[in-house]
């Protein structure tokens, strides 16, 4: 696939200079560097990514690029239909090196994307192909702290400790910037809300597999309550949960589109903001 996309990225180049470069404005190496810094993937994919950005399609999504993280929204979401509905998957308390894969497998059967908070003290060597796996899938990887400490019962370093160390960890092995924190327990106040420079992502459906770790429980609970724009909690180390997936993704990825939770904001119109709660991208 790469490959092709080299081919007829070239094919897109020549013919731009038979034509004397009037119609498709390349960026410059400079502009790709930055790019690059944002999304980690520019070498590899330049030809598809100039095309995309060339013409008139340069003011309009180029400068934004260069501000935030918004080109990178439209870039993942370019081909999503947003008037199917969509929903964000999302797996919290891993990396395990005995669960997690088997959910990439059901996820990339299925072609379908969810997001991991990862648990720092999960990090390692031993899991960083975990991490680099869920980024080739497209999935997303957010913040679950360093050690699932309740962010509410310490201070303002406290805080700063149990998150930065995670976000870099998380750069480091993954070579994505993190955007996104689950705090641990859902638990937020005032002062985690001031501490922190990510949004805060809640849920809406609480599959509880955390507690009945029963695939016959986790599955109902999830078909009553998914509709579009929801964030769906679940936890990607316990089996039950990787075997209540086997049914659950073929089935939600008929009906729905399983995007990560960034992609449903932005496909949803939401700019979210560090510090703030976000429980679901419903349009009501
Ligand atoms: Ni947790």
């Amino acid at each position: 696939m790469k490959k092709l996309l080299g081919i007829s990225g070239m094919l897109l180049l020549a013919c731009s200079m038979l034509l004397g470069c009037a119609r498709t404005k390349f960026y410059s190496q400079e502009d790709l560097n930055k790019l690059h810094d944002v999304i980690g993937f520019v070498e590899e994919e330049q030809f598809e990514l100039q095309k995309v950005i060339g013409d008139s399609l340069t003011t309009k999504v180029g400068e934004k690029m260069m501000t935030d993280m918004d080109f990178v929204d439209y870039l993942t979401t370019k081909d999503y239909d947003p008037d199917k509905p969509m929903i964000a998957l999302t797996f919290d308390d891993g990396p395990s090196t005995s669960t997690t894969n088997d959910l990439l497998d059901i996820l990339e059967a299925n072609n379908a994307k969810a997001t991991f908070f990862v648990v720092g003290d999960n990090l390692g060597e031993n899991t960083a192909d975990i991490l680099k796996r869920m980024v080739s899938l497209g999935c997303e990887i957010g913040n679950h702290s360093v050690s699932h400490e309740q962010l509410t019962t310490l201070d303002r370093d406290g805080i700063v400790n149990q998150i930065e160390p995670n976000n870099e960890k998380i750069l480091e092995l993954s070579g994505r910037p993190c955007r996104l924190i689950r705090p641990p327990y859902g638990s937020v106040d005032e002062n985690v809300k001031a501490t922190v420079n990510q949004p805060l992502i809640l849920w809406d459906i609480d599959s509880l597999d955390w507690k009945s770790k029963d695939p016959d429980k986790i599955i109902p609970i999830v078909r009553e309550y998914v509709a579009d724009g929801t964030i769906i909690l679940m936890h990607d180390i316990h089996a039950p949960t990787i075997e209540a997936c086997k049914t659950l993704i073929p089935e939600l990825a008929q009906k729905y589109q399983l995007v990560t939770v960034s992609e449903l904001a932005y496909m949803k119109g939401v700019k979210m903001e560090a510090g703030e709660k976000y429980f679901d991208f419903c349009d009501d």
